[in-house]
């Protein structure tokens, strides 16, 4: 039995949890294929055979020889003015039916955040069932952008210099390029890693495509597998030629087929594409990723050089220290000529406002610190989310951000 981060876990009736190992391939990818989508089996196979990511990311509960519960946590980075996060995501989390409700993903969940904790990692970011995730800590942080439909079908040939093709290992650097740029369009970001972006090449659930134009990668899409329906996400091109041939190119692959467009506001695709596109409809409901932040002294104090440029745009009066609660514990930073100090934990402080401070419920710091509401926007749904007498200097701390992430799985 190999060790996962601490060594196999006895569970109750017998059960083991313990590291995957190249002998459980098969059992994981019935079970995967079998409580989620036939493609994931082929997703659990690209990810445990990269000697990149490898068995270690996945745990698995057995019982004797049959594997019956599983999950697995993948290295990400998020990127937040200049600052780089270590994050995990967990993914491809089944149990065998017969095995249901005896608290096994619990303990799985409760393996990937310390094997996540143990890689550094200083959140945690998920996609998932609806609010089966918030039992672990996690909770809703960063909304997916809005599908919109293409109202005008483009009707002039593809480009005729261009030729859209299936990406290729040997195009993956060029693909992390265009991501790049795309990516510079938002406050707050995560790339495929690399391994990921080689994944992305084998998926069975869909394809990875770039536009070749005079032997350069001018633009690359991910296009989910859907005999009714195309759907462009992860669009990311050079210059707005690019994106007009991407798309007739990609109306060209399937005549007939309804296109919609993943918005990626503020990137160069979107400006080309803007007039094309059906607004995004008012009414449509709340989708959005979920965060844990488990150590809030962390990710603040990693955060330091973000919060201080803050402060040093902030024009009004400053205390001598930013005061957060989370109310069960509360965190200190002092005001210095040259930034932020480093963060000093304190105990429970139930009303941060007397001591000049803001309040954030714990499962609400990465919307505080990641999301597209700020302080501002949650202290107006949230009872437990306020800048206390500070206002305009928590709102200026906690702006409103934007997002782009990039996940193995898309959110669609
Ligand atoms: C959802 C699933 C992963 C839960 O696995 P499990 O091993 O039965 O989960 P656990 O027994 O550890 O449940 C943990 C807790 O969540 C609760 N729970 C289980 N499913 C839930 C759901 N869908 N929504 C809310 N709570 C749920 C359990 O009651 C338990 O609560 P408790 O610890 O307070 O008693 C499993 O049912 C499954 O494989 N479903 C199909 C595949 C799937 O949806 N995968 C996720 C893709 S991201």
């Amino acid at each position: 039995v190999s060790a996962s981060a601490d060594g196999p876990q006895q569970l109750a009736d017998g059960l083991v949890l313990r590291s995957a190992e190249p002998g459980d391939l098969g059992q994981i990818q019935a079970l995967l294929a079998s409580r989620g989508d036939p493609a994931d089996a082929r997703d659990f196979e690209l990810m445990a055979t990269d000697p990149d990511a490898g068995w270690e990311l996945c745990a698995v509960v057995v019982d004797g020889d049959r594997v019956v519960s599983t999950a697995s946590l993948l290295d990400e980075q998020v990127r937040l003015g200049g600052v780089e996060l270590p994050a995990g995501q967990v993914e491809l989390v089944a149990t065998d039916p017969d095995y249901e409700g005896r608290g096994l993903v619990r303990a799985l969940m409760s393996w990937a955040h310390q094997r996540s904790a143990a890689r550094g990692h200083l959140l945690q970011v998920m996609i998932g069932i609806p609010y089966f995730y918030r039992l672990f800590g996690y909770g809703y942080a960063i909304t997916i952008p809005a599908v919109r439909e293409l109202s005008t079908r483009p009707d002039r040939p593809a480009a005729p210099d261009s030729v859209l093709r299936l990406a290729r290992l040997d195009d993956v650097g060029a693909i992390a390029g265009l991501q790049a740029d795309a990516q510079r369009a938002f406050d707050v970001t995560m790339p495929h890693s690399p391994p990921r972006q080689r994944w992305l090449l084998g998926q069975d659930s869909g394809a990875c495509y770039v536009l070749e134009r005079a032997e350069e990668i001018v633009a690359t899409v991910r296009i989910p597998n859907d005999d009714e329906a195309v759907l462009l996400t992860e669009a990311a091109v050079r210059d707005e030629v690019a994106a007009h041939a991407l798309l007739a190119h990609v109306a060209a692959l399937r005549p007939g087929v309804p296109i919609s467009v993943v918005d990626r506001p503020g990137t160069v695709a979107d400006a080309a594409w803007r007039g094309w596109l059906a607004p995004v409809d008012p009414d449509v409901e709340a989708s959005q990723y979920y965060l844990r932040v488990d150590d809030p002294a962390a990710v603040l104090d990693a955060l330091r050089p973000v919060l201080g440029a803050r402060l040093h745009g902030f024009a009004g009066d400053i205390p001598d220290e930013i005061v957060v609660s989370t109310f069960r514990a509360h965190y200190r930073m002092a005001v210095q000529a040259s930034g932020l100090g480093a963060v000093q934990t304190g105990g429970a402080l139930q009303a941060p406002g007397t001591a000049g401070g803001a309040g954030v419920a714990p499962d609400y710091v990465g919307a505080l610190l990641c999301g597209d509401l700020g302080m501002g926007g949650l202290a107006r749904l949230r009872p437990d989310v306020y800048p206390g007498p500070h206002r305009e200097l928590f709102h200026a701390l906690f702006p409103p951000l934007t997002a782009d992430l990039l996940t193995f799985y898309l959110p669609y």
